[in-house]
């Protein structure tokens, strides 16, 4: 296949992108970052060179949602899949356009995402497409006006020093109004900086390629005055459905066909919205708005949208996803028996030394950014604390069924170091599409969705189950961990090893380990 070959320059930059000029870390100087684009099946070449200096610190680029069969090591999770760039040095990527559809890259070192850098992946299918005009991607981010590392000392900080992770806006395409007089920093700011607007075609079934690469909030998405029909959650076609809005957790993408209006309801203008959910997240201004317009002189014009927000009830979904039933794959795939069951307990404690942690199965995430698991694997050489990792499967004799429970409910109420609510938490598998086979309140019950839905990402709701199941068919090291920024930095992720006696033969690894960290080691000495 073609190669699409892509050039990224990490570096620090202080933008305003809704009028409140705050510290960021972007691609190419720009935020959102550049779009990535290939066809299915082309190979994708990404060059990121770092200069995150002054002060210095690492990165990665993950590529979300992508497979990354046989190249585990580019699959961008420091500490896991690689060792991170050290500043001034650069590190190629190269992988395959293995899905259709939608997604995105983002930083996978601590928090950066929440720094800017993430931008939007479009694959394109083969041409059957069920619309007439791509409007290209949405892409909404909770937008906060602190500087990430600021948000994780608060939120795994320890007594006076914890402090919740409110955001401060809502960006869809990286632009939304802000009032200055709410900042709570006296900093460069700039009331009403403008949205982002987006033009359909009238009459045509306009496609809209919805991404949530936000650090935090659940986002209902809607367009006033005209309901969607979702094609496909993540990178997986469903059978199409009409509604007047949808759910989008933090990792999670859409792609929904808009019917354009004609005549005169196609000469104005109409708003689009992505809604915080205040229920599920801690957001001070939920509300992100773009505008909506069909005529080409309105292009050149301020665009004042005035139009009716769409009416829906969120309560009876809680903190969760669309039902099982609502969202049903187009390509059917029997729910088979697993050969394994790995129950995970979800809970959300205090530390010994106050600080906020998550517990799976009483084990944090710990990473060491200096020796990657793949690295030690590969070496024979896994002895260190990589903590929690459950070895999905010895060997490659075929593909073995993995099933998946998560439990996020509290277990002892009468332990003062466990918090009495549970949290949302967009659980993501990289490497695998998993079937959904239960997500809801409470234990699950052993009953299985018929026609399970497939995805990348999926909600565990508050005091609820997420269950899933994947098979064995791509040998490597990947992350299941909650998307939440603040989540995942105190230490909910696991690490899932599978077909260990595959993965140690897997070409490129060892290279690919030394490239990254012998200079990632030589920086971390001088620094
Ligand atoms: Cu988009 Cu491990 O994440």
């Amino acid at each position: 296949g073609v190669t699409r070959k892509y050039d990224f320059h990490v570096t620090r930059a202080q933008l305003a992108p809704d009028g409140y000029l705050r510290d960021m870390i972007v691609v190419n100087g720009q935020f959102p970052g550049p779009l990535i684009e290939a066809n299915w099946g082309d190979w994708v070449e990404v060059t990121v060179t770092s200069n995150i200096t002054g002060p210095d610190e690492g990165t990665t680029i993950h590529w979300h949602g992508l497979l990354q069969k046989g190249t585990p090591f580019y699959d961008g999770v420091p500490g896991i899949s690689q060792c991170p760039i050290a500043p001034r040095e650069s590190f190629t990527y190269r992988f395959r356009a293995d899905h259709v559809g939608t997604s995105f890259y983002h930083s996978h070192y601590s928090a950066q995402i929440n720094a800017g850098v993430v931008g939007p992946i479009v694959f394109h299918g083969p041409k059957s497409q069920k619309w007439d005009y791509d409007v290209g991607p949405v892409l909404v981010t909770d937008w906060f006006h602190k500087e990430y590392f600021r948000i994780v000392q608060g939120v795994v900080g320890s007594g006076t020093d914890r402090r919740p992770a409110f955001s401060d806006n809502n960006l869809i395409n990286g632009k939304m109004n802000f009032d200055c007089s709410l900042a709570d920093r006296d900093r460069p700011c700039v009331s009403n900086a403008g949205v982002s607007k987006f033009r359909l075609k009238p009459g045509k079934d306009n496609l809209l390629r919805i991404i949530n690469g936000g650090s935090a909030g659940l986002q209902y998405f809607s367009v006033d005055e005209h309901e969607m029909t979702v094609i496909s959650v993540d990178f997986v076609p469903i059978q199409p459905y009409r509604t007047n809005f949808i759910t989008l957790g933090a990792g999670q993408r859409s792609d929904v066909i808009i019917h354009g209006k004609r005549g005169k309801l196609a000469n104005r203008a109409y708003w689009m919205r992505s809604n915080i959910s205040t229920m599920c997240a801690l957001p001070r201004q939920p509300y992100g708005l773009a505008a909506l317009y069909y005529s080409e002189e309105d292009a050149k014009m301020e665009i004042k949208p005035s139009s009716h927000p769409q009416q829906y009830n969120i309560t009876r979904l809680g903190c969760n996803n669309e039902p099982l039933t609502v969202t049903k794959p187009l390509h059917r795939k029997p729910v088979q028996k697993p050969h394994r069951t790995i129950t995970i307990n979800v809970q959300d404690t205090l530390n010994a030394t106050g600080s906020d942690e998550y517990l799976m199965n009483n084990q944090t995430f710990r990473v060491n950014y200096n020796a990657p698991i793949l690295k030690a694997v590969t070496e024979g050489n896994a002895s260190q604390p990589y903590e929690p990792l459950w070895n999905a499967y010895e060997t490659g004799s075929g593909k073995r069924v993995i099933r998946i429970v998560w439990e996020n409910q509290k277990v002892d109420p009468t332990n003062p170091n466990f918090y009495n609510v549970t949290f949302a938490h967009p659980m993501h598998l990289h490497g695998h599409d998993f079937q959904v086979l239960a997500a809801g309140a409470g234990s699950w019950d052993g009953s299985v969705a018929t026609n399970a839905l497939r995805r990348d990402t999926h909600i565990l709701p508050p005091n609820g189950h997420l269950v899933v199941q994947f098979e064995t068919d791509n040998p490597g090291v990947w992350p299941f961990h909650c998307h939440v920024a603040w989540h995942a930095s105190a230490g909910l992720s696991i690490s899932i090893l599978e077909r260990l006696s595959d993965v140690v033969r897997i070409p490129g690894t060892a290279h690919v380990m030394s490239q990254t960290c012998e200079a990632w080691d030589a920086w971390s000495k001088d620094n």
